[in-house]
């Protein structure tokens, strides 16, 4: 079984084939597309994936920047969405770095890849997280929206940070950054209970495998969080912009 960053250099089908399966009931698009407009916006997301997130709203979108680590993610993420391939544009580009875009975006959306950044440097999060708040923020119009979805658990039965990494991310977002945090039900559904354990497995590890197993449902349950922050024209948070000329 590979590890995690593994599968997003070499297993894009096998991802794809987990994220399939979940929000079966499509709570997680409905909220994006009731809370925010997309309509002929300029959307920037970071850690794109295949596209999952991005087919939530690219349909209403005037354009969009992704931007993955992985080559292999942003391969398969122009064939899922290669009906958008006028609107999409897609470049290697890393979390920890300034990425830019030709224009200010209306939007930034990640989902679940800051996540794996903030862990990493878990050490310094105090100035990691406003550095890599000033750098999304930078993208964007001085009144654009920052959209970060991230985990609050997967086969738990209530909503918790499975990490303590991650108790420390939401708590920065919501106690200094001024997030907002929603919680949604993001269950994941499956054929039966062996594919269920063999999907979640490849992809959450052994542990996962035989927990989904011998719990026997072929529905799982899956806690998402999805914190907004919507900016003003005087919101400095402090930092330096990077001057987009933007008249807004
Ligand atoms: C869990 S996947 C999420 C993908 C997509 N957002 C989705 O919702 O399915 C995490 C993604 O973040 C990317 N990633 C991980 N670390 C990264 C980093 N430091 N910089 C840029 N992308 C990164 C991975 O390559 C992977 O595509």
């Amino acid at each position: 079984m590979p590890e995690m960053m593994e599968i997003y250099k070499k297993h894009a089908s096998e991802y794809d084939e987990l994220v399939r399966a979940e929000d079966y009931r499509g709570h997680l698009r409905s909220f994006l597309r009731q809370t925010i407009d997309w309509n002929g916006k300029i959307i920037c997301e970071a850690g794109i994936g295949t596209g999952r997130v991005t087919r939530f709203y690219i349909d209403l979108a005037r354009r969009v920047y992704g931007f993955d680590r992985e080559l292999h993610m942003l391969d398969r993420c122009r064939r899922n969405l290669s009906d958008y391939r006028d609107k999409l544009v897609l470049e290697t580009g890393l979390n920890e770095k300034q990425i830019s875009i030709p224009e200010p975006a209306d939007i930034f959306v990640e989902g679940w890849s800051f996540g794996h950044t903030i862990s990493e440097r878990h050490h310094e999060i105090v100035s990691f997280l406003p550095a890599l708040l000033n750098r999304v923020q930078s993208l964007l119009r001085r009144t654009g929206t920052i959209i970060l979805i991230e985990t609050l658990g997967t086969n738990v039965s209530y909503p918790v940070p499975p990490t303590k990494e991650l108790v420390d991310f939401y708590r920065l977002l919501e106690e200094r950054h001024g997030f907002q945090r929603h919680v949604i039900e993001t269950d994941y559904r499956f054929g039966s209970r062996d594919e269920a354990a063999r999907v979640m497995g490849f992809f959450f590890g052994d542990e996962m495998r035989y927990s989904v197993k011998s719990g026997g449902q072929s529905i799982i349950l899956e806690y998402t969080g999805v914190w907004i922050k919507r900016l003003s024209k005087g919101d400095k948070n402090g930092h330096q912009r990077v001057d987009h000329s933007d008249a807004v």
